[in-house]
């Protein structure tokens, strides 16, 4: 799959703008808040049908603006394609793939396969549980669609279920449809688990070479899934723990509780290993998605790289860049020779002030160097 161009109209800040790829290496450069995030936000929008940073769709469209709209092309088995997102501050948005529009989202998954790495990937083993199981949902929403409606719908029973739990303070009587709950609880629940645990089981077989190569063989990388409760127990569980449930008002077992562990030799990262080793770890898993998109598609992903380099040392930098090396990527940082400076090939650089590209850059077919 190959990523050819981008339209923007109206998109956060950029009135109008476009970027035709290379290929190759992509490079959004420029200074703070000008718009370099916002064009990779774009991209992943046609990925996923969301953003991935928190926030409304209505926030996307520019300030005074009442509709916004973002235009991917890209080409996939030498056939073009065509993603047209149409974002309305009064209502839905709406998502049309070569110009049929789209119930749901989900039907963009497996069209484009984007991975991105964000500054926040590189703290994914400090930060809480949500954002771990939100690395496992991203990946697998987009390689399984029977993942996703499952998720969805357990979503869903358990938003029903903390307000049925909520509403027990003024009339205990609901109580009695718990139990009803619970059993479309576990319906949704037990396939998310078991999925989840062979999504991992996957991935950490190329984790662990990964993070060995990158830390020339020192450590052994080790990714533990962990659910909240196991699916074979999980209804013994929900009836067991439902006077727990009613006195605490949260749904308390479930996949939305799962969480992973990262173990290097055998000890816990999160809670000793050092600042380095938990981004090295983070980064070696981030990486290690690439190369399991590759296996289950048979397909390239496209990576966005958004200000991850700054946050890197140069060994890892370098890492990073070697592994990258043959995908296509769009990376944005703010001056140019943060790559170049490492003897890393740029193929296309665009510099980004306020909302526009004011420079596009041919770098490898003019032979120009950066
Ligand atoms: N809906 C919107 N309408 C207009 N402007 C917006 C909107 N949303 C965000 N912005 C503005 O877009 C600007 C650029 O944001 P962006 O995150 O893309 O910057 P950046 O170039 O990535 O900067 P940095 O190097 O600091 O990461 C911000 O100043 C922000 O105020
Ligand atoms: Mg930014």
């Amino acid at each position: 799959m190959i990523l050819r161009s981008l339209a923007v109209e109206n998109f956060r800040n950029y009135e109008s703008g476009s970027f035709d790829f290379s290929e190759g290496t992509n490079v959004f450069y420029g200074d703070n808040a000008q718009g370099k995030t916002n064009a990779l936000e774009a991209v992943f929008f046609c990925g996923m049908g969301r953003s991935y940073r928190p926030g409304k769709d209505r926030e996307l469209i520019r300030f005074g603006e009442e509709e916004g709209h973002i235009r991917l092309r890209l080409e996939k088995d030498g056939v073009p394609h065509r993603i047209d997102v149409h974002l309305r501050s009064s209502g839905r948005k709406g998502i049309a793939i070569d110009g049929v529009p789209i119930k749901k989202a989900v039907e963009l998954f497996g069209v484009m396969h984007v991975i991105i790495f964000a500054p926040e990937d590189l703290s994914i083993i400090k930060n809480a549980p949500a954002q771990r199981r939100s690395f496992m949902d991203m990946e697998l929403c987009q390689l399984d669609r029977v993942y996703t409606s499952n998720l969805i719908a357990y979503n869903k029973v358990i938003m029903q279920k903390n307000k049925l739990l909520k509403s027990l303070e003024e009339d205990r009587s609901l109580a009695e449809t718990l139990p009803l709950w619970n059993d479309q609880l576990v319906r949704y629940a037990v396939p998310v688990i078991k999925r989840r645990r062979q999504f991992i089981d996957e991935l950490k077989e190329i984790t662990r070479r990964v993070h060995s190569g990158i830390t020339g063989g020192e450590e052994e990388l080790e990714l533990i899934y962990e659910p909240s409760c196991d699916e074979t127990e999980l209804a013994d569980r929900l009836t067991a723990g439902i006077q727990k449930e009613i006195w605490s008002g949260m749904s308390q077992y479930g996949p939305h509780r799962d969480d992973l562990r990262f173990e290097i030799n055998g000890i816990d990262v999160r809670s000793y290993g050092s600042q380095g080793q938990q981004r090295t770890a983070a980064l070696s898993t981030k990486l290690s998605e690439i190369e399991l998109v590759r296996i289950r598609t048979h397909d390239e992903p496209i990576v966005l790289l958004d200000d991850v380099m700054s946050e890197l040392d140069c060994g890892r930098q370098r890492r990073l860049l070697s592994e990258l090396s043959g995908i296509q990527t769009v990376i944005t940082c703010t001056g140019l020779e943060e790559l170049t400076d490492k003897d890393f090939c740029v193929d296309k650089a665009f510099l980004i002030e306020k909302g526009k590209v004011i420079k596009e850059t041919n770098i490898r077919e003019n032979g120009e160097k950066a």
